[in-house]
């Protein structure tokens, strides 16, 4: 680490900011909705550009929306430091889940910049587009077309529940004019990637840790599921004859829980967060179900073992009560190993600032997982209270967002000067 004197966060205009930027949502306050090509979405793009502006940085945006503020290092041919993370934001969301790494990245450059530090490398702030999945099903759709595990040709045929395409959107809101081919990133274009992000989980609150340093990304995984029974009327239609979607898909979201607790792991968690059906009127049989199911484990064995599972499951069900099934994987992606290098150095840039540090498995999935296919990459996790993320009371306290910009700005700096 160069000798950098502890750099000076303005956690009054970050927190600020923060601020400002919850308040570009599609549902009132304390709810954060922006999803994907949503006016709120949009705007929040609108806003961090004006940032950007403000602290002189130059910005790109890619064919999928990414976008990318360049603060050029004294080496600008130098493979640069990449950080950053997303802004868009599930359904009944809170205001610091991706934000705090965008944001917080912000005024990391700021600290920089202010301390009169000329960055031998290049340092870039990636905003990436829909890390959450709510539009089209799938989570990371930016980060896995930079890193060329998602094909152009399968994202812009993505649709979403109206059955419109990712590549109609892009057209509709202007960005059509690149390829989606044009959005893949070369290895070794990033010496490092670093986010920063709340941990989305309980222990450092429990514990009073202000720092963990992520190790691991668990494996996630996405199954898409419609069921079609046969419909009829609710008084007319006798109990032997009935194929109801809905039921079937009850029995199918027990058994999905069944299968994580039945792994043989204790990481293995499992949800259906999504079941709607049809036509959804109190005196019609159900005819048709959807279902979206997550599952994920620190292990691709025991996550594997427990799909195989699910899917036996959903097999038998239908069989037994005569509804018919389509179901899509719509991703099984591996675990993620942090790069051992650059999580030394982001425990030594703790230890050298006093603040302490452990050692963690992120259990969320995050950008991060896909930009490690194409450079060194880790992350940094602050505490949120009890751990409650994806809800409305998420919640990271100033001083707490500011202890990791702090060690985010210093591993910048350390990684941005070396040759
Ligand atoms: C990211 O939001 C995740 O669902 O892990
Ligand atoms: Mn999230
Ligand atoms: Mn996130």
């Amino acid at each position: 680490m160069p000798h950098v004197a502890k750099l000076a966060i303005n956690e009054n205009r970050l927190q600020s900011h923060i601020d400002e930027l919850a308040l570009i949502s599609e549902n009132p306050p304390p709810v954060v909705t922006r999803i994907l090509f949503s006016d709120a979405d949009l705007r929040a793009r609108a806003f961090v550009k004006r940032l950007a502006e403000e602290a002189g940085l130059h910005l790109r945006q890619d064919a999928i929306g990414n976008l990318f503020v360049r603060w050029a290092g004294q080496n600008p041919d130098l493979p640069a430091v990449a950080t950053g993370s997303h802004m868009d934001a599930i359904p009944n969301a809170g205001k610091f889940d991706g934000v705090v790494g965008v944001l917080g990245a912000m005024e990391a450059l700021r600290a920089l910049q202010r301390a009169g530090i000329h960055p031998k490398r290049s340092i870039e702030l990636i905003i990436f587009t829909a890390e959450e999945p709510t539009r089209f099903g799938l989570g990371c759709i930016g980060s896995r077309l930079l890193a060329g595990t998602l094909s152009p040709e399968k994202a812009a045929l993505l649709k979403d529940r109206d059955g419109t395409t990712l590549e109609s959107w892009r057209r509709q809101v202007g960005w059509a004019d690149g390829d989606l081919s044009s959005v893949r990133l070369p290895q070794h274009r990033y010496s490092a990637f670093v986010e920063l992000h709340i941990e989305q989980g309980p222990l450092l609150d429990k514990e009073k840790i202000p720092i963990g340093i992520v190790e691991k990304i668990a494996a996630p995984s996405t199954l898409r599921l419609e069921l079609t029974g046969v419909g009829g009327h609710a008084g007319a239609v006798l109990m032997p004859e009935r194929h109801d979607a809905l039921l079937a898909g009850a029995e199918i979201a027990l058994a999905v829980e069944k299968a994580a607790l039945t792994s043989g792991s204790a990481d293995t968690v499992a949800t259906t967060g999504i079941f709607r059906i049809e036509p959804g009127a109190v005196n019609s049989v159900p005819c048709q179900a959807h279902l979206e199911i997550d599952l994920r484990d620190t292990q691709a064995r025991t996550r594997d073992s427990a799909l195989a599972q699910i899917e036996r499951s959903i097999r038998e069900i239908c069989r037994r009560r005569g509804v018919t099934s389509a179901l899509e994987r719509v991703a099984t992606d591996p675990p993620v190993i942090c790069d051992p290098k650059l999580v030394s150095l982001i425990a030594q840039t703790c230890s050298t600032l006093g603040v302490p540090a452990k050692p963690m498995i992120s259990r969320a999935y995050h950008d991060s997982s896909f930009m490690a296919q194409i450079c060194p990459t880790a992350m940094i996790f602050i505490p949120c209270r009890k751990g409650y993320s994806h809800r409305p009371d998420e919640y990271s306290s100033p001083e707490q967002i500011k202890t990791g910009v702090t060690v985010l700005a210093h591993t910048l700096a350390a990684l941005s000067s070396a040759g």
